[in-house]
């Protein structure tokens, strides 16, 4: 316990230019605080002591406005900055040398009793206000951005941004967001559905002209362009998603 807390120390001072002492880091670092009574709080819920953990916790909370419950797993060298508004969950595993800013949330979806909650493995870092929900994981090393919500597992290495998260940047090279392998799920299929829209809507469209030219032989209408996607911006879609024609 207190090779840890000396950790949770040295991990301070080493991210924290500003921090000049142990007292210091001691008096003004609610991040080093919360994890300091966590660690406390944490060892009674294994004994499997009921409410007391949680009235620690929630003392914690008010004091450092840092909520961490007192079933999540926190390992070495975490780093809270700042912390006010930091949401932990039950669930929730902190790997070696994470480090979260003020405001993130490692929340869970649904009320499934279980795993419920994100696991972080080592060295990632969880930028301002970000939200990460849902017994997912973010691999080693991974960076996900102030304000970004992710509800999908991240491989390592990688950063993240937006809403929801999506991988911009994996093993230092930069990912295209419009590339077909790095596009979330979410995306990609909501242009697939559209595509299939519109060939549906160019397909009716030709039926009906086809009728229509029936009726009045006299008009002219070319048709040999229609019920397949004719125009530029189609073709960059599928030149993005990488796809022939065929796969929709
Ligand atoms: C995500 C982060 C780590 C990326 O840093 P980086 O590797 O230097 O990446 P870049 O700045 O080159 O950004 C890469 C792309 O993501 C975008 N981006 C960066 N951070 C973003 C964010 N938080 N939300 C949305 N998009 C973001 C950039 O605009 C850029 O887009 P582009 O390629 O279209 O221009 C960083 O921007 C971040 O959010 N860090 C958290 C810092 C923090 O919370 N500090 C609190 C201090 S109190």
């Amino acid at each position: 316990m207190i090779k840890t807390i000396k950790s949770d120390i040295a991990i301070i001072r080493e991210r924290d230019p500003a921090a000049r002492g142990i007292l210091e880091i001691f008096l003004c670092y609610p991040g080093f605080q919360s994890i300091f009574i966590h660690r406390f709080t944490h060892k009674l819920w294994n004994l499997k002591l009921p409410l007391i953990p949680r009235i620690l916790s929630q003392i914690n909370r008010s004091l450092t406005g840092i909520e961490i419950h007192p079933g999540a797993k926190i390992g070495r060298k975490v780093f809270i900055d700042h912390g006010m508004g930091v949401v932990i969950g039950e669930t929730a595993e902190i790997g070696d040398n994470c480090l979260l800013y003020q405001g993130v949330t490692l929340g869970g979806t649904g009320k499934n009793h279980g795993k419920r909650h994100p696991t972080l493995k080592e060295n990632v870092v969880v930028g301002a206000g970000a939200k990460v929900l849902g017994s997912i994981i973010v691999g080693a090393n991974t960076r996900i951005g102030a304000g970004s919500v992710v509800v999908r597992s991240v491989q390592g290495n990688s950063t993240v941004v937006g809403i929801p998260g999506r991988v911009v940047h994996q093993s230092g090279a930069k990912i295209n967001p419009l590339a077909h392998s790095a596009l979330p799920d979410a995306e990609a299929n909501v242009i697939r559905n559209l595509m299939d829209r519109i060939d549906i809507l160019e397909n009716q469209l030709n039926r009906l002209q086809k009728a229509f030219q029936n009726l009045v032989d006299d008009e002219v209408i070319d048709i040999s362009k229609l019920g397949d996607a004719q125009n530029l911006k189609d073709k960059e879609i599928i030149e993005f998603l990488g796809d022939d024609k065929t796969n929709y």
